[in-house]
């Protein structure tokens, strides 16, 4: 008897952290697993373990997102494989610093992870999910998408990286609604602070700050608003009524300014 085809996952930055979590629990859902990320040895060290541990398929692909070849080679793989049934676009990484002072390679490689692969990867996945009517694709963002109007401090110096965050909530909203119906289901994932090696990597010491929510934990929740068909899944997260009254609260604004064809009365001379 043939065995029954099982679901494939492409995830981006799976060699550590986030990334990594949601290998093991789409592997204990047992989907076959595209792995990417730039360290070969801890993908592969990764990969060989999931697959003994759970019988599934493996296969990692060394790439840097923020090069074109990198993005490239991925957009090419999901392009050429239909049978992938979720894309977790996840790579990420701070690059927090105060915006006068930032260097134009963090800033460039902030937007070219956050913005330019992610649009880019969605666009090569999207076609054949569409033609399927089904597939799925989570985008993790952050809450500090929603943090524009904070100070730094206690807060980190961000202003690209909300930004660049915040690019993927607009995104995956819009799209959101531009496939609404088409059996393809995408989710906004605006984690709080998770226990990673994320803030350890831009030097960031941890000790002095409140725990934060464990990647298990984390990744089990946007995999449960799967279930749930949740389009923003805010983890930590209680009362989803405030979601609605944000929303609420953006498109109030929208309709109230837009069509105007006069210029509110503060603005006239
Ligand atoms: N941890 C948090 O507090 C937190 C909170 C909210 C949102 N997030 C978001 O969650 C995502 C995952 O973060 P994490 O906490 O798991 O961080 P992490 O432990 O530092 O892992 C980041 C992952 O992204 C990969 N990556 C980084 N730069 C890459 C590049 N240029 N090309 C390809 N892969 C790259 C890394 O692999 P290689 O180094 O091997 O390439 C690693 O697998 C990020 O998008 C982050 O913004 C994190």
């Amino acid at each position: 008897m043939a065995s029954p085809i099982r679901p494939r996952a492409l995830i981006t930055g799976a060699s550590a952290g986030i990334g990594l979590e949601f290998a093991d629990q789409l592997a204990e859902r047992g989907y076959d697993l595209v792995m990417v990320a730039r360290r070969a040895g801890l993908l592969d060290q990764h990969a060989s373990r999931l697959a003994k541990q759970h019988g599934i398929a493996t296969e990692t692909i060394v790439a840097d997102l923020t090069t074109k070849p990198g993005l490239a080679a991925i957009e090419a793989r999901l392009a050429a494989d239909p049978a992938i049934t979720l894309l977790i676009n996840n790579a990420g990484f701070g690059g927090y610093g105060p915006f006068a002072t930032l260097d134009t390679f963090t800033i460039d490689g902030l937007i070219e992870i956050h913005i330019r692969a992610v649009t880019r990867l969605t666009r090569a996945a999207l076609p054949a999910m569409l033609e399927r009517k089904s597939g799925a694709i989570i985008n993790i963002a952050s809450l500090l998408s929603l943090s524009g109007t904070l100070p730094p401090n206690p807060l980190p110096h961000r202003a690209v990286y909300a930004g660049a965050k915040a690019y993927m909530l607009a995104f995956t909203q819009a799209l959101t609604g531009e496939i609404a119906g088409s059996g393809v289901y995408l989710q906004l994932c605006l984690p709080g602070r998770i226990e990673t090696q994320f803030q350890a990597i831009q030097g960031i010491d941890t000790s002095h700050m409140p725990p934060a929510m464990s990647a298990p934990d984390m990744v089990a929740a946007s995999l449960a608003g799967m279930d749930l068909g949740e389009s923003v899944c805010v983890p930590a997260l209680e009362d989803t009524a405030l979601l609605a009254t944000l929303t609420e609260a953006q498109r109030a604004v929208l309709r109230t300014a837009n069509g105007q064809t006069a210029t509110a009365e503060r603005y006239r001379g």
